[in-house]
């Protein structure tokens, strides 16, 4: 598959990280990185007011399902979340600028936790936006999607501001945006992810922030990762364009990170983000990172076995 002329010379300026990811993790973990909390924006609210890219959203989140036994990480936002949905809705974006995400591209995001974040602030700019996670996220989600909806297109209020007025539902879910479950652990990855029987059958990019904390995840995450960019070779209408992998995180534990790493690595070309071209906000906070991936061909990824 070929990429375009501009992503090519993007991605010869990104930090190339080398098969073994040793040298990644030593790069990486012998900055200072001060102690912080877990990278919860705040576990305690049930309301969240964030302003990103020059719009406020109000997000509901669960404490309590967050402490409730079992993995229920994602009933609060994370902390590099907003930082990414901002950077990634910047117009100067390096991945706009070199023609990896444009307003044909058709996103898919994996872990996406009940705020839904990056979806409402990117779908807009973009052909359409696939928000996936465990099942327990979907009441959330969803309800943070309808009532931040008016954001993306300013003439139509969100259905709940409908509903208080007493009004009736009309306004129908925007197909651009919206929210399936995908466990990475359980369920197979299908082009009917896309949801589009007759255009796109695969994503030009997938994305995943703060997904990397628990060694058992790593593998079922990269191999999710590497089947949905997969989906790309068998879809007869896609661009020649890769699929690009973008995963942001915030680094924690070396040995997790080097677990990532090394089993990403297998399955993609891997490079970080350099801090001149991330925001800011990102770079201003030591430990927020960001790779991307370009899935390797399967001979490739047999030899990294
Ligand atoms: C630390 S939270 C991050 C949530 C969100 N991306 C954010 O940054 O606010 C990790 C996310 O991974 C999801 N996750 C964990 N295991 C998963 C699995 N087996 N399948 C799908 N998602 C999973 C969790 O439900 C959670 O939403």
């Amino acid at each position: 598959m070929q990429m375009s002329g501009d992503a090519k010379l993007w991605l010869s300026l990104g930090v190339y990280v080398t098969r073994s990811g040793g040298t990644e993790t030593f790069l990486l973990f012998s900055q200072d990185i001060p102690s912080q909390n877990l990278g919860f924006v705040d576990p305690k609210s049930t309301t969240l007011d964030l302003s990103i890219a020059g719009k406020d959203y109000v997000i509901h989140q669960s404490p309590t399902i967050l402490n409730r036994p079992g993995s229920t990480t994602g009933a609060v936002v994370w902390k590099i979340t907003p930082l990414v949905a901002d950077w990634l809705a910047r117009p100067d974006n390096i991945l706009w600028a070199s023609g990896i995400l444009s307003s044909n591209s058709n996103v898919l995001e994996l872990g996406c936790g009940i705020s839904g974040l990056v979806g409402l602030v990117l779908s807009p700019l973009l052909s359409r936006y696939t928000l996936t996670d465990q099942s327990y996220v979907a009441r959330l989600v969803e309800k943070n999607i309808d009532e931040n909806r008016h954001l993306q297109n300013p003439s139509k209020p969100s259905t709940s501001s409908q509903k208080r007025k007493g009004k009736s539902s009309v306004i129908q879910s925007k197909a651009d945006l919206r929210f399936l479950p995908l466990d990475w652990e359980l369920d197979e990855v299908a082009s009917s992810l896309t949801g589009d029987d007759n255009k796109a059958q695969s994503f030009d990019v997938v994305i995943a922030c703060d997904c990397i904390y628990n060694d058992t995840l790593i593998q079922p995450l990269v191999q999710t990762c590497a089947d949905v960019c997969e989906l790309r070779s068998a879809d007869k209408n896609a661009t020649d364009k890769p699929a690009v992998c973008l995963v942001a995180q915030q680094l924690r534990d070396p040995e997790i990170f080097e677990g990532w790493i090394k089993e990403f690595s297998r399955y993609f070309r891997v490079w970080r983000v350099p801090d001149i071209a991330l925001s800011e906000e990102l770079r201003s906070n030591p430990g927020l990172v960001v790779h991307l991936g370009i899935l390797r061909d399967a001979a490739e990824t047999r030899n990294q076995s």
